[in-house]
């Protein structure tokens, strides 16, 4: 597997002596911030402007519309969206509006069609989103067919990903956008070779950067999660790369403490780990040793003070194990089961909390600390993108 940076193995050596020394990675500095940031309707739509109507933001596994025809419909910050498979095998995201009178061209949350066909008087548009029917148009005039497609966004299936620019007068450059490093520790995961086994989405009355937030922090492990994520992994200890606009953190697990005194030697300890990764703007990447979680963060169109949340479980294809087809699915869904018992139990309730919280008049500024570096580079990448060019 390519290396990017010190390689893992030392990384995972440095998270150990984090450990044993009851440190961790930190910045010199810490950061300030305002609770308006996560109730104020003008910040709200300048994020949803600039941060998604400027960046690719992932969407979906490609596995989950694998064939033809097969479409999600989604709310974006800024567009409704159907999110559809094309006969070439590409994606298209369009604007899931007729271009008639504006009907909501396709309802359901997902399914498989030749043609979407508007409710309202029955145009039809192709899967690519050209229009393919004006219905009675002997009698409807001359309109220009050409001109009357379904609006498309920019689209890339990348690293197994589909990735959107919320703006159909952006352009997209997925590998630009990730920048050298994390491009590159993208690919060496072989995302694409991978399916996603479970998928849900969580409408949550949470701004969405609390929530981003919540799942970049090691710090609340011990607190929020003592009987369940903490008997796992551990608190506050992390071994960090900033690579800019993105980052990742190594977090030992509970297991790596047999090598707290003994010497590891050179034995690998990759499955002692949870390695964590933000893609900027609004995802979090988990790799644990024999899977993947994708846990993704998008605005509510309107209210600062709602968001989606939308959870994936990315694993390898049954045949790529040597698991039964039975044990294999017995595995993820128990998986799945104990990921979404600590997010409705333990953060959710935490987080809607902390939301009402921040809706105090006269409430303080806050602060983050040293060592909560991915948070920090979450806050400090999006005011990048925020501030007045
Ligand atoms: S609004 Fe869609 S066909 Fe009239
Ligand atoms: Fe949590």
């Amino acid at each position: 597997m390519t290396e990017v940076g010190a390689p893992r193995e030392e990384r995972i050596r440095r998270a150990l002596t984090h450990l044993r020394n009851d440190t961790t990675d930190e910045y010199e500095h810490i950061t300030w911030f305002e609770p308006v940031e996560f109730t104020d309707p003008a910040i709200a739509a300048r994020e949803r402007d600039l941060i998604f109507g400027g960046s690719p933001s992932i969407v979906a596994h490609g596995s989950e519309i694998p064939r033809p025809g097969d479409f999600f419909t989604l709310r974006m910050p800024r567009n409704n969206i159907i999110v559809v498979r094309q006969r070439d095998g590409g994606v298209k995201a369009l604007v899931n509006l007729c271009r008639h009178r504006g009907a909501l061209v396709e309802k359901q949350e997902k399914g498989r069609c030749r043609l979407f066909s508007c409710p309202y008087h029955r145009w039809s548009y192709d899967t690519d989103g050209s229009l393919r029917t004006i219905t009675r148009d002997n009698t409807f005039g001359p309109a220009e067919r050409e001109n009357l497609g379904l609006i498309e966004l920019p689209t890339e299936e990348r690293h197994g990903f589909v990735w959107v620019v919320d703006d159909a007068d952006a352009t997209i450059d997925v590998a630009a956008w990730l920048g050298p490093e994390m491009d590159a520790i993208l690919e060496s995961y072989e995302l694409a070779a991978k399916i996603c086994v479970q998928a849900e989405g969580f409408d949550e009355p949470v701004n969405w950067k609390i929530m981003q937030d919540a799942f970049l922090d090691g710090y609340h492990i011990q607190y929020a999660h003592p009987n369940t994520a903490a008997k796992h992994i551990h608190t506050n200890v992390m071994a960090f790369d900033d690579f800019g606009r993105h980052c990742r953190f190594i977090a030992p697990r509970k297991s790596i403490d047999r090598w707290i005194e003994e010497d590891p030697g050179d034995r690998s300890l990759a499955c002692d780990v949870t390695e964590t990764h933000f893609l900027l703007p609004n995802s979090t990447l988990l790799r644990q040793p024999d899977h993947f979680q994708l846990l993704t963060f998008r605005p509510h169109p309107t209210d600062p003070q709602r968001c989606r949340m939308e959870m994936r479980l990315i694993v390898p294809p049954v045949e790529q194990t040597d698991m039964t087809e039975e044990r294999w699915t017995r595995l993820w869904d128990k998986n799945w089961q104990i990921l979404l018992d600590v997010l409705h139990a333990e953060d959710f309730p935490l987080l809607r909390d902390s939301q009402r919280a921040m809706t105090s008049a006269s409430a303080g500024r806050m602060v983050l600390g040293r060592n909560e570096m991915a948070n920090q580079v979450f806050r400090r990448e999006t005011r990048k993108l925020l501030a007045p060019h």
